[in-house]
């Protein structure tokens, strides 16, 4: 097959883990006899300084008419100032609205050579596989904003969390077919006993549901889902939330698993690539790491991981996802861990060697 792959690595760590699935897709490609042609592209900090823009239009147009995009992170210190007009997260969030990603797919898998770097004991642990689909192109993150000074001399900041019937129908009902090929459940995420567009987003669901009699549905207020996802995170399967919760609880739900370098992700919408597939981007759930960036010591595996659901999702090479899975799986299994996974006395691998453990893995 061929394919068009577009790579922003972004910023901090985002460049060092991209690497690394490079890495991987050029193993791929030569094992399976596939040509993946890749074009770098800004996105973030990087864009910023190059190009005094987080997004510039030369990333919106190779995105738009790739088969998949791969992402980093983006962010750093450097761009952090709370007054700067130009954000690295503008980028990101533009790119997804721009190619129409609404859909963020996050699972939450455990390795179980892993349980013991979790800080949830082990018998908790048991069983402990979510999808987390994340709403990600509406909500408080899209909504207007506003920053003033009152006639007192008082500074107000201003979000608004909006959404409409049908983003939520059309993301709740990602949730619902995914839990029909899993487990039959679907736990919905709000704040209903306050918000209003958390009622309306209750209140479409519920509605939805009964075009999934088989399907199992929970109402869990998204203050209660943090906790629950630490007393019981076994009985969750499918979660589905709007965008500022989906991010909160992903970041919890992925320390289950050890780190939050683990989890991968796929932002998918409505538009088909060349192969009649979601053209998607795929991104590690971490940042960019500034306290790390630049050691060369990030953990690969979200960034190869999410490399993985773009073979599957976006190229329909599930022959290959399985078998990037199970090399990084295998690695893990074998005692691999980057420092964010090694316990006291256990050595902590770089991100290139992890990458090699992995890369042998594909070989043999
Ligand atoms: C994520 C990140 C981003 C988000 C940031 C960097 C804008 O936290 O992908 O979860 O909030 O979506
Ligand atoms: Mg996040």
């Amino acid at each position: 097959m061929k394919a068009k792959i577009v790579i922003l690595p972004g910023d901090g760590i985002g460049t060092e883990v991209v690497e690394g699935a490079t890495a991987v897709l050029h193993t791929i490609a030569q094992k399976f006899g596939h040509t993946f042609e890749t074009e770098e592209q800004l996105i973030g900090g990087c864009a910023i300084d190059a190009e005094g823009t987080a997004l510039p239009e030369a990333t919106v147009t190779a995105c738009q008419s790739a088969d998949a995009v791969l992402l980093g992170a983006v962010g750093g210190t450097k761009w952090d100032d709370p007054n700067a007009k130009v954000r690295p997260e503008q980028g990101l969030l533009g790119i997804r609205k721009a190619m129409g990603l609404f859909a963020n797919l996050r699972p939450v898998k455990l390795y179980p050579a892993l349980a013991d770097a979790s800080p949830l004991r082990r018998d908790k642990l048991d069983g402990v596989d979510i999808l987390v689909v994340r709403e990600l192109t509406g909500g408080i993150y899209f909504g207007e904003r506003e920053r003033w000074t009152d006639e007192n001399g008082e500074e107000w900041g201003k979000d608004t969390m909006l959404y409409s019937a049908s983003e939520v129908r059309r993301i709740a009902d990602i949730a619902f077919k995914a839990a029909q090929g899993r487990r039959g459940k679907v736990a919905s995420i709000d704040k209903a006993n306050v918000l209003d567009s958390s009622r309306l987003w209750r209140k479409t669901v519920v509605a939805l549901a009964e075009e999934y009699p088989d399907v199992e549905l929970e109402h869990v207020l998204v203050d209660a889902a943090t906790m629950h996802l630490l007393s019981r995170p076994s009985s969750f399967d499918v979660m589905v939330a709007g965008n500022m919760f989906g991010d909160i609880v992903t970041d919890e739900a992925s320390m289950l698993t050890g780190s939050m370098g683990n989890l991968p992700s796929a932002a998918l919408g409505s538009a088909l690539n060349s192969h009649g597939l979601p053209r998607g981007m795929y991104e590690p759930i971490h940042g960019s790491a500034p306290d790390i960036a630049g050691m060369g010591i990030a953990n690969p595996v979200g960034m190869i991981m999410s490399l993985a659901m773009m073979l599957r999702h976006s190229l329909g090479l599930e022959e290959e996802a399985m078998l990037v899975e199970t090399a990084v799986a295998q690695a893990i299994n074998d005692g691999h861990r980057t420092g964010d996974l090694a316990r006291d006395g256990e050595k902590a691998l770089s991100t290139e060697e992890m990458t090699a453990v992995i890369l042998q893995n594909l070989e043999n």
